[in-house]
């Protein structure tokens, strides 16, 4: 439709992917093949017997930890730097011809270490995709380390000494830390140490929070982590004075609308506080999480939302320069953005 060609040609920013939610049922398949990583027997879990069989079963996740147990055993088959180069050049060929033109990139590098693959090794493959996107495509892009918050506060610790000690704050290589995987039970403040420890060396933070979990997720993140975005952030509309402080503060919500409708935080993108933060100033973006996963790449979400709210150009004009605006680029590249 008209609306949609409008929305390809919107210059867009992503800053809510995690690369491993990228990895498509095929590539897992051909990945596992040549890498001989055995899948879950097709006895146990009749979704693996083929590609059409774990598509279909992507399509009923009931809960993230539904979800994030099929995300875990995906990512199992990247074992090579380049098997990460390969999955990240071709998220930057989608994004690109969706008209991202920076992507701010989540990994979970203790996914990876946990199962004998070195940190160096993720990074590498990861960063060669970066710099042929930017050859390619210019489309540049940021990597964000995020810490599994189901294992330990003492693990994520390691996770972040190991990218300190390798420099990769310090030399741009990584532009911040999150926080992902289950939420309910695993609030902000586990990790309080390693964020104030990134706080007070100037490293940018942001965190999950108010997907599945209440609102307090969302001001603990705030409050004791000091993030400066939060990511998904939908339950916000639960507590007003943190709305209100949201807007004013400028602080990104970094928002996910299939991913919130295949994970049953909603039951259909009309459902989301799109309008509301719309009428509030909260500045947010519109993202696509796990695309592989959740049935639609940034384009498929951006047309989601507008033929749930029918946005005016005025809206998608804020939405645009708040995305731009809250990029965790330097100054020249926001301005060439917008
Ligand atoms: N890891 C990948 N996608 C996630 C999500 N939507 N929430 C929490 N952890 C995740
Ligand atoms: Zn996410």
């Amino acid at each position: 439709s008209k609306h949609h060609q409008f929305l390809q040609e919107l210059p867009k920013c992503e800053h809510h992917l995690h690369i491993e939610g990228s990895l498509s049922p095929s590539l897992l398949f051909r990945l596992a093949k040549v890498n001989n990583i055995a899948l879950p027997d097709s006895s146990i879990d009749s979704s693996f017997a083929s590609i059409e069989a774990l598509e279909a079963r992507y399509e009923r996740f009931t809960s993230l930890n539904d979800f994030l147990h099929y995300y875990f055993i995906g990512m199992s088959v990247l074992i090579n730097a380049s098997d990460f180069e390969s999955l990240a050049y071709e998220y930057f060929t989608r994004a690109h011809k969706d008209g991202v033109h920076h992507a701010e990139i989540f990994f979970d590098p203790q996914a990876h270490t946990e199962r004998g693959i070195e940190y160096k090794t993720v990074v590498t493959g990861l960063v060669a995709a970066q710099v042929r996107a930017e050859r390619d495509f210019g489309l540049t892009s940021k990597l964000i380390l995020c810490f599994l918050r189901h294992l330990s506060a003492g693990d994520a610790d390691v996770s972040y000494e190991k990218a300190v000690a390798l420099g990769h704050f310090s030399d741009g290589t990584l532009a911040g830390i999150g926080m992902d995987s289950s939420e309910v039970g695993f609030p902000p403040e586990i990790f309080r140490e390693v964020y104030d420890k990134a706080y007070a060396a100037g490293i940018r933070r942001t965190a999950h929070a108010g997907e599945e979990g209440d609102s307090t997720y969302i001001s603990r993140a705030l409050d004791i982590c000091r993030t400066e975005r939060i990511d998904h952030g939908i339950r916000l509309v639960d507590d007003e004075a943190l709305l209100k402080r949201v807007a004013k503060n400028k602080t990104l919500v970094t928002m996910c609308p299939l991913s919130n409708v295949r994970l049953r935080c909603v039951t259909k993108v009309a459902e989301l506080p799109i309008r509301k933060f719309l009428d509030e100033g909260v500045r947010f973006s519109i993202n696509s999480d796990d695309p592989a996963y959740f049935g639609g790449y940034i384009l498929d979400n951006y047309c989601a939302v507008q033929d749930a709210f029918s946005l005016s150009f005025k809206d998608w004009k804020f939405i645009a320069e708040g995305a731009v605006e809250g990029s965790w680029c330097d100054d020249g590249r926001k301005e060439a953005l917008l």
